[in-house]
């Protein structure tokens, strides 16, 4: 079913309410999410983008009850990954002529999932325009690693429209599709952990990025993601929001995470926060046992976090996994400019602060010298060396 975007641009896509999970089980979707494509008909009729390949025959069927599919002239394939191209298969079969505007590495990506080298590729990069009539032109803007190597932009002349693929989207289901019709609370949370655990590792390329289109000086009244909202309301301001996230930025939080096997960890951990909230009243602090806890939305934490606390007892001479396993995810992240500070119990050898202090370290964070190693279970003055670690995070 389409829905009307602006003059003669409709949204064809999908919204996904079922949806729980994306790459693999790797980002935890709790608002469900869209896969967002677009039907432009000016003199030439334009596919920009499909949706992911459990939902082809849908995608397919209600394509052919809007329009006579012989009439789509181009496909624009703003990214290769599958939950934008998964329908391009079962499309093609029936336009197998029909060319498709990608970059060079997106014909690599799509050769490689689909196998199909006779596609009518039309390779193009930063700058190329195609005309489609009515005075309007596709112009495109390559998004190399925002977040893919062949990530694309496409903007259209006229009506002002960056479709923009994953760049300011969000895993978040939107029936009504606008900004201005989605509830603001939901929105901003889902679009701050989508920029976490998706795009943080390249912010000095978004930073880069903004100011080469900004520099562009093109009138963008509407800028249409392939995921969740449609920006239409003040679209400035994402792109406002992008560039200061793109620098580094915290906020006056403190967040904890740990685990515990038998509750002397998870004791350290209460304290360093009531200590922090102690220390300083104005600062928020959050506290997470890592095993129970879901791992995206604890990095949305971390993002917004000038400072975290990591704990857990020494095991194995090591650390719980639930432990290193996340620390190995936050190291993928590439945060900047945060502190950190380790604690945990032992009962034996006691390797655990070191392993903590190096895996953080390896992530890119600076561990601060005050740490709480405590023998078996804490005893008083275990928890008061809490305060000096608060104090260092705070500092
Ligand atoms: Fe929404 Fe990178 O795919």
């Amino acid at each position: 079913m389409r829905k009307p975007i602006k003059n003669n641009v409709s949204w064809v896509g999908k919204i996904d309410w079922e949806l729980r999970q994306f790459h693999g089980a790797d980002y935890s979707v709790n608002h469900g999410s869209s896969q967002n494509a677009y039907l432009i008909e000016e003199e030439k009729t334009v596919l920009i983008d499909t949706v992911w390949t459990p939902h082809s025959t849908e995608f397919v069927d209600n394509l052919k009850s809007e329009i006579d599919l012989s009439k789509i002239d181009l496909i624009v394939a703003n990214h290769g990954e599958v939950d934008h191209s998964g329908s391009l298969p079962q499309l093609m079969k029936l336009i197998p002529d029909t060319p498709i505007y990608c970059t060079a590495n997106a014909v690599k990506s799509l050769v490689g999932q689909y196998h199909h080298p006779e596609w009518n590729f039309k390779v193009v990069k930063t700058g190329d325009r195609v005309d489609i009539g009515n005075g309007k032109q596709l112009v495109f803007v390559e998004m190399r690693m925002l977040h893919w190597p062949d990530s694309m932009a496409t903007y259209l002349t006229g009506d002002n429209i960056l479709f923009s693929n994953d760049a300011f989207g969000q895993h978040y289901a939107v029936e009504e599709l606008f900004n201005d019709k989605a509830d603001p609370c939901h929105l901003w949370e889902e679009a701050m952990k989508y920029y976490a655990n998706i795009l943080n590792p390249f912010s000095p390329l978004v930073k880069k990025k903004i100011e080469e289109v900004l520099a562009l000086n093109l009138p963008i009244d509407i800028i249409a993601t392939s995921h969740g909202v449609i920006w239409r309301e003040n679209p400035a301001q994402i792109v406002e929001t992008y560039y200061k996230w793109s620098q580094n930025y915290q906020e006056d939080q403190v967040t904890i995470v740990y685990d515990t096997m038998w509750e002397g960890t998870e004791k350290l951990a209460h304290q360093i926060s009531r200590e922090v909230s102690s220390q300083s009243p104005q600062t928020r602090v959050k506290l997470f046992n890592i095993a129970n806890s879901d791992k995206n939305d604890v990095m949305t934490q971390v993002f917004k976090s000038k400072a975290i606390a990591v704990g857990s007892p020494t095991v194995h001479q090591g650390v719980l996994s639930s432990v290193s396993g996340w620390l190995d995810f936050l190291k993928e992240l590439k945060f900047k400019n945060k502190k950190a500070a380790v604690f945990g119990c032992y009962g034996w050898s006691g390797e655990g602060n070191s392993v903590l202090r190096k895996l953080l370290n390896e992530a890119g964070f600076e561990t601060v010298a005050p740490e709480i190693k405590c023998s078996w279970n804490p005893t008083p003055e275990d928890l008061d060396k809490a305060r000096n670690v608060a104090q260092a995070l705070l500092a």
